[in-house]
């Protein structure tokens, strides 16, 4: 074994995999994988994206997700995921913005960002992501030079995903156009009189409402602090630290890293792809004027039935913002009803978001719904069955799944499982 390992040119263990990886492309690019790939859903997730862009190795130098290296030059990927972010694990997740704002039920960015490129879509294509979150798919789009839609029917979500957009086209000279403590004061003030409406928030443009510190500042600026004041409640909230400390470490960290990334931007060529977010409801995605076989891809993950209770996790974000969250959980996916009866309701609620992603989706075009094992009342509930049965029974072609293992942390769920459809 030992001797095996020594070999000459066997510069990795791994190397039979970047065998396998490589194995029935016609003439591979030179690669090297990202050194932390262990699973065996990585390797098949870096051989897809690589069968879809093997013939255009520059192009894949720019969007691969799991190569370090495309014929001896570092990838795009490998800058952005060392612009770092707290909580991240090697190259997967929390990278650039992607951790901004603590949302529990995020998909790891990277397995993303493979799908996509896997799915082969283009600039000018557009991807769908109907329960999109904290935004994670439409950030990696955008990233990629696709456009993309976002729908969730939480205000919070879209204004999380908003904010970490827009970050990717702001510099640290705008964010620094209001100061941190008016910044502060504002929110925080402005909390103990009354608490306003999201929808007021969104309307700041509006001449009625005072904007103290924000007036005459881009609206993007508003809705980053805005953001940020989140995040420091979030944060006093869970782990009870002091709130304006933490605004200030939170927002000096993301400065740094919208400025590394203002670094990057100058030495890289980024096309970046447009962004479109819509506050609605999954089930019913042709209301927003999003056409029948309009979407070239769609990447998304419903929620996870009965294991996340999204709306107990942001409650003083809810209160803060006026938003009313009986009103939100009767189109929430999921925590409808009691006991089988949830189970029951969940599963036709999703059989509706199928029939619609059917719907909007391009003939000959895949959809990649991320879930993961949900146990209730002590059950596990046949959940990836479920849906392949319901995809099907909404016109799609059940083409595979590929097994995740969640290992340690606060994850309650075993595995997340990648089902892939495609509409025939
Ligand atoms: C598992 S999370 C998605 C997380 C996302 N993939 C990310 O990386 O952040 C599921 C999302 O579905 C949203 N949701 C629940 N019911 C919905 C509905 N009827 N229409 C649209 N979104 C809904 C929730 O607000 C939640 O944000």
């Amino acid at each position: 074994m030992r001797e095996m390992i020594g070999q000459k040119d066997k510069e990795y263990m791994a190397e039979p995999i970047v065998d396998w990886i490589l194995d029935g492309i016609p003439t591979p690019p030179k690669v090297k994988l990202f050194d932390d790939i262990g699973f065996i859903y990585e390797a098949q997730l870096a051989k897809m994206e690589l069968s879809s862009w093997w013939d255009k190795p520059e192009q894949f130098r720019r969007r691969a997700a799991y190569f370090e290296e495309v014929n001896g030059e570092k990838t795009y990927h490998f800058y952005i995921s060392d612009i770092k972010g707290k909580g991240q694990i090697g190259r997967t997740n929390q990278y650039l913005t992607h951790w901004y704002y603590p949302y529990k039920a995020k998909f790891h960015p990277q397995m993303i960002k493979a799908l996509i490129n896997w799915m082969g879509l283009k600039k000018g294509d557009w991807l769908l992501d109907p329960f999109a979150g904290s935004g994670t798919a439409l950030i990696e789009s955008k990233l990629v030079g696709v456009n993309s839609i976002g729908i969730d029917i939480d205000p919070l979500c879209i204004l999380m995903s908003r904010v970490k957009i827009d970050l990717l086209d702001l510099t640290g000279e705008d964010l620094r156009k209001v100061s941190l403590r008016d910044a502060f004061d504002f929110f925080h003030h402005r909390k103990a009189k009354s608490s306003v409406g999201l929808n007021k928030f969104l309307q700041t443009k509006s001449e009625s409402y005072d904007l103290g510190p924000f007036k005459g500042v881009d609206g993007r600026i508003y809705d980053f602090f805005l953001l940020s004041y989140l995040y420091a409640l979030s944060d006093w909230r869970y782990i009870k630290v002091d709130m304006w400390k933490q605004f200030n470490k939170n927002i000096k960290s993301i400065v740094k890293n919208v400025e590394k990334f203002c670094e990057l931007k100058k030495n890289l060529e980024f096309e970046f792809g447009e962004t479109k977010l819509i506050q609605g409801d999954a089930r019913f995605i042709t209301d927003y004027g999003i056409e029948a076989n309009s979407i070239d891809g769609i990447v998304t993950s419903p929620p996870y039935s009965i294991a996340v209770d999204y709306i107990a996790q942001d409650m003083h974000a809810f209160q803060y913002l006026g938003i009313d969250p009986r009103k939100l959980q009767d189109k929430l996916v999921g925590l409808k009803g009691k006991g089988e009866e949830k189970v029951k309701i969940y599963f036709e609620d999703m059989r509706f978001a199928f029939k619609s992603m059917f719907e909007v989706l391009k003939p000959n075009s895949y959809c990649a719904v991320v879930i993961g094992d949900v146990t209730y009342n002590g059950r596990k509930l046949p959940i990836s069955e479920t849906y392949v049965e319901l995809a099907k029974n909404a016109g799609f072609d059940y083409i595979g799944i590929i097994r995740r293992p969640i290992l340690g942390g606060f994850a309650r769920l075993r595995y997340e499982y990648i089902i892939i459809f495609k509409k025939p």
